[in-house]
């Protein structure tokens, strides 16, 4: 039976994760997986996460299974944190799922059985395994330009041509926030406009949030979803708490089906419940719970977002000091584009030869379509990676 198996395609971010652990320069740069790090290149466990991990230990006495979509009390405070009152409880149905990525797959999944004929629309580029899940379900993944590698910024006028191509029933898939790998995000009256399009042409959105908190701050980064999700007869939302919670390992997400028909929630929730037990069961809840502990308390909420707000803004200090770095050495205005994108990542917008190159010789690690990831950088760092994107001529 093993030997019928064929060997996969390599996942890129996975990848780079590797090559950079096999690398023994001391002052090797990560830039690469989407992971948030501090000045010091750690992942810390957040203040507010350590402190609701010790009172779960002190308090927590079973862990007997929850249930098939989790603790309702987990989709109450995630859909508050991530709707606020947009929709109406009674119009979502929600489920915990194995991260960010298992809501995407649980979505994808779920359109795969509504409606198999659906076809994906993605923005060119977008979180690579984005395209690699939807192949592995079966459905037809369709690209819309999205960025532009003149400017750096989005390509709207390309992006709305392409949409122009939507049927009835074809699903959209947008990035909440932070846009994963450019940066380079729509403005909400652009969102405006691709809702007009969609809604005239039946197509329904879904919206992958995975970087709340991370751009313009909790309640700004949420604005596009909302909007989408009162604005549409029915709309799916993948939402992760890997990294603006910091609990990577922990698989937290949740997937919403959000319909203005409030008597469909019941058949959501259903297949939500149904789905889940087909490939795992019960999703995990250590996670889960420690984030409805903390959005259900205010003294540990306000801690939550004191430390993530800090996080933001290192990362836009950040942006700021390679911007500025790389005008002084460049004397001109054009990596500007590095102040406007927003959240972890920034495509620097270079071929995988320079990308190569610069892994080579300076011990930079990007995602070969050059992501940059900007947490990965400190104040030491930053000068260097300037000098290395000059030297390749970038
Ligand atoms: C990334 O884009 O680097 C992260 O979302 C991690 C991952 O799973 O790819």
């Amino acid at each position: 039976m093993f030997s019928n198996l064929k060997n996969q395609p390599v996942d890129k971010i996975m990848q780079v994760m590797a090559k950079f652990r096999a690398d023994p320069r001391p002052n090797k740069i990560d830039l690469g997986v989407g992971v948030y790090k501090n000045a010091l290149g750690v992942t810390p466990v957040m203040r507010a996460i350590k402190q609701a991990e010790h009172k779960l230990w002190e308090e927590q006495e079973t862990k007997a299974y929850v249930g098939l979509v989790g603790d309702p009390a987990y989709s109450d405070a995630m859909i508050k944190l991530v709707l606020g009152d947009a929709v109406a409880r009674e119009k979502i149905g929600a489920a915990a799922t194995p991260g960010g990525t298992g809501a995407v797959r649980q979505a994808f999944e779920m359109i795969k059985m509504a409606t198999p004929e659906a076809r994906v629309f993605v923005s060119n580029p977008t979180w690579p395994n984005h395209i690699s899940i939807l192949d592995y379900v079966g459905l037809e993944c369709v690209q819309y330009r999205y960025f532009d590698a003149e400017t750096r910024s989005v390509d709207f006028g390309g992006m709305m041509a392409d949409l122009d191509g939507l049927r009835a029933g074809d699903i959209v898939l947008l990035h909440g926030c932070c846009h994963n790998p450019t940066g380079a995000n729509l403005t909400l009256e652009q969102f405006g406009a691709v809702i007009e399009v969609m809604n005239a042409k039946g197509a329904i959105p879904m919206v992958d949030i995975a970087y709340q908190g991370f751009g313009d701050g909790l309640e700004e980064d949420a604005a596009a979803t909302r909007l989408v999700a009162s604005s549409v007869p029915e709309c799916l939302i993948a939402a992760s708490c890997s990294k603006n919670f910091g609990i990577y390992r922990e698989r937290t997400g949740l997937l919403m089906c959000v319909s203005q028909d409030a008597a469909k929630t019941p058949l959501t929730q259903e297949n939500l419940a149904f789905l889940n037990r087909q490939n795992y069961s019960f999703p995990p809840d250590h996670g889960a719970r420690l984030v409805s502990m903390i959005l259900n308390d205010d003294a540990l909420k306000a801690e939550w977002m004191s430390e993530l707000e800090e996080v933001r803004l290192g990362m836009l200090g950040l942006r700021e000091q390679l911007a500025g770095e790389l005008a002084r050495l460049t004397n001109s205005d054009r990596f500007n584009f590095l102040r406007e994108h927003r959240g972890m990542f920034s495509l620097l917008g270079t071929g995988p030869d320079m990308v190569e190159l610069m892994r080579e010789k300076n011990g930079i690690y990007m995602i070969p379509d050059s992501r940059m990831n900007i947490a990965g950088l400190n104040k030491e760092t930053v000068p260097l990676l300037a000098k290395a994107i000059v030297e390749a001529g970038i």
